[in-house]
């Protein structure tokens, strides 16, 4: 297998990716050559950044089994296979929300549904097309919060470790059908969702990280390419903390 990092004749589909980190990976993902399919809820946000990035959209609630599948077929329909999968979309709630004793069920229950289960739905469709390729690829979107235990976000934190642990439990059982699965645990970065973080906690990150400055979507698509690539054929189960230092494995 070759090691190198183009991602040409690479068809790879990134949920959530109409806007945030999922938009900033689409794009890098078709820069690096790949074809290039994002999914979402945000129909109209999807299709403008579809357009403008030279991917093709889907509408999708990843929360929704028969949704799911049909798109998954889909895309198979419009790219031909799934060679990888980024496993982007989620709610991302707010830092600086309410203390655990203070989540509402319902919002605890939504967070899971979306960020655990979705993320399960998505990437149960996927695999038989996964399988077909021969090294197949999915990459999970964690969270540094859940590997250091953030505070007045619990329900976020608690579905982003569960991320981490069905990443492990994806990589064992896939491993025989040629597929790896990671994940990544980006830290604080500035999208349009993170606008609202309180300065001061921004200042926070900034301060303890090795590398003291913002964190910028830039700073993780490189990650995104590599493990989309068959430069890491070999690595499966793996969590990889991209924050600049502020979390270490
Ligand atoms: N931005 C950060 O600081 C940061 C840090 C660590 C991890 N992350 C993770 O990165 C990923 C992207 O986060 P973001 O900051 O870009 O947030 P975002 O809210 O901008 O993006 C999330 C995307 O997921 C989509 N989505 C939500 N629910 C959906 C559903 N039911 N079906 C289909 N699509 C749905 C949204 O429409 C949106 O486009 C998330 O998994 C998040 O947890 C973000």
């Amino acid at each position: 297998m070759s090691q190198s990092i183009s991602l040409h004749k690479k068809s790879i589909l990134v949920t959530g990716g109409a806007r945030g980190l999922g938009k900033a990976f689409a794009s890098s993902l078709v820069e690096a050559g790949a074809k290039v399919a994002i999914a979402d809820i945000l129909v109209e946000e999807g299709n403008a950044t579809a357009n403008s990035i030279g991917a093709q959209f889907f509408e999708v609630d990843i929360t929704d089994p028969s949704g799911v599948t049909r798109c998954i077929e889909e895309v198979i329909k419009r790219l031909g296979g799934i060679d990888g999968l980024v496993n982007n979309a989620a709610i991302a709630t707010g830092i600086g929300g309410p203390r655990m004793t203070d989540i509402e069920v319902e919002v605890w229950d939504k967070v899971m549904n979306v960020n655990v289960r979705g993320t399960w739905l998505v990437t149960k469709a996927s695999v038989p097309h996964l399988a077909k390729c021969g090294n197949g690829k999915i990459l999970n979107l964690a969270s540094d919060t859940a590997l250091w235990g953030a505070t007045n976000l619990m329900h976020y934190v608690a579905s982003k470790g569960a991320v981490v642990a069905m990443t492990r439990s994806m990589a064992n059982e896939l491993g025989e059908k040629g597929i790896s699965v990671n994940c990544i645990a980006p830290g604080l970065t500035e999208v349009e969702a993170t606008e609202y973080v309180p300065e001061e906690r921004k200042q926070l990150y900034r301060e303890n990280r090795s590398l003291k400055r913002t964190q910028m979507p830039s700073d993780i698509t490189g990650s995104v390419i590599f493990f989309m690539s068959d430069a890491s054929d070999f690595i499966t189960g793996q969590c990889l903390p991209v924050n600049g230092g502020f979390v270490m494995n």
